[in-house]
């Protein structure tokens, strides 16, 4: 097992009507800015529930915020900020929200150009921030209790992350009742995000690290599980509280200690919603397999493994196994109504390979768990994918 250190600061309280608790967790004594999305919040009761939590505080609102957070949006919200002296900031919506605060919650203390933060990057420690909490409405993410967060600027066709220990929100309230109201093509996407966030720090190489495979492991088993139930049954509280529950340990610091991780697949997922537009979830499906193909033979004993423990295929040889996971890992996407190939998603996809190429070129990035995965090599992959 590799050396690590864990500390994961943020309060959940979790449970069926819990927001109001709210009111015991925000000091009284702050000024707060409400943030949210395009209008969700407004039409399902959390907007109201939210606001009778915060009975009694002084509050601002700021909404609109789009998905794939964008900066100029984001730059209106700091306005707000700074004109109405607000030193708290309550994140109500899904990871976009959630990430667009974090930016906020950075830039609000931050001296320079706001978008140094997310171009240098400048890594944010503690007291570098404002203090925010969230109200979690859309699980996928792992927004609500993890540090990191991504922002998009339509102007420069940039998809940029950033993070650092001092944008890990206060307290996250997760009320699976929130699920009620979610678009089956929301849910589809938050468990391929949360899967996808398992595979970028499982599938690389064995380690000594058995506890966490077994929780990576039983976070993808379980996703398996309720995926059917949450996409084609009514909505039923437990199944809905443990999706929730999986988008949140599958990227809130936990699986990821003690091993390699990869995170490749997002970075070049990123770029395909800067090109396309495409939601993030659906980016990582196009790419996973893929990159998975291009790597078989550095990864070939955690796929095995994969395809083993999961999908119970004990036949074949490891490469043989290593490939049949991979048939799987499509078959179980396509089985959540989400498809693997870029042309199924634009047309226009000619050229995307080489513009990311490109770009990690500029940004002189190497790739995958051992950092050997060229700008070149992602243009195959990418290619691949088409
Ligand atoms: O804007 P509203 O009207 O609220 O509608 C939203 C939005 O259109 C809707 N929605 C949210 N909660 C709802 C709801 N609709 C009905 N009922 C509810 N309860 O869902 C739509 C999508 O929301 P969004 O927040 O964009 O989705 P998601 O949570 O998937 O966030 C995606 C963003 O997070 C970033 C992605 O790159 C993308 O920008 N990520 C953040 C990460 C992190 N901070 O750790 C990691 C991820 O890998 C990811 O990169
Ligand atoms: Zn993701």
């Amino acid at each position: 097992m590799l050396n690590f250190e864990f500390k994961n600061p943020t309060k959940i309280i979790f449970g069926k009507g819990e927001i109001q608790k709210l009111n015991n967790e925000i000091p009284k004594d702050v000024r707060v800015l409400i943030l949210y999305g395009g209008g969700s919040i407004k039409t399902n009761g959390i907007y109201e529930q939210v606001l009778s939590a915060l009975e009694g505080l002084q509050i601002e609102e700021f909404g609109g915020i789009p998905a794939n957070p964008e900066y100029e949006v984001l730059l209106e919200a700091l306005k707000v900020i700074k004109e109405k002296n607000i030193n708290y900031l309550l994140a109500v919506g899904g990871g976009s929200v959630i990430d667009g605060t974090k930016f906020l919650a950075a830039a609000a203390m931050y001296e320079g150009d706001p978008w140094e933060i997310l171009k240098k990057p400048v890594r944010i420690f503690e007291g570098m921030a404002l203090p925010f909490s969230t109200v979690l409405t859309l699980p996928a993410t792992g927004s609500e209790m993890n540090s990191g967060y991504v922002i998009s600027r339509r102007g420069t066709g940039e998809k940029l992350s950033s993070g650092g220990p001092g944008l890990f929100p206060q307290v996250s309230v997760l009320d699976p009742e929130v699920v009620r109201s979610i678009p089956k093509k929301q849910i589809a996407n938050g468990i391929a995000d949360a899967y996808s966030h398992v595979l970028e720090q499982y599938m690389t190489y064995p380690t000594s690290a058995t506890l966490q495979d077994r929780f990576s492991e039983s976070i993808m088993q379980t996703l398996q599980e309720i995926a059917p139930k949450m996409l084609n049954e009514d909505f039923d509280y437990d199944v809905a509280g443990n999706f929730m529950w999986c988008c949140t340990m599958a990227l809130n610091g936990l699986i990821s200690k003690g091993v390699p991780t990869d995170w490749a697949v997002h970075a070049m997922g990123h770029e395909l919603t800067a090109q396309f537009g495409i939601d993030h979830a659906r980016t990582l499906a196009i790419i996973a397999p893929s990159h998975y193909r291009f790597n078989i033979e550095s990864k070939k004993e955690k796929l095995a493994q994969y395809a083993e423990r999961i999908w119970g295929i004990t036949e074949g040889s490891e490469e043989e196994k290593a490939e049949k996971g991979i048939q799987k890992m499509e078959t179980f996407f396509h089985s959540i109504g989400i498809p693997t190939r870029l042309s199924e998603y634009t047309t226009a996809y000619e050229g995307c390979a080489e513009r990311i190429e490109k770009t990690f070129a500029e940004r002189n990035w190497m790739l995958g768990e051992y950092r050997k995965l060229s700008p070149q090599d992602v243009k195959e992959i990418v290619q691949m994918s088409y």
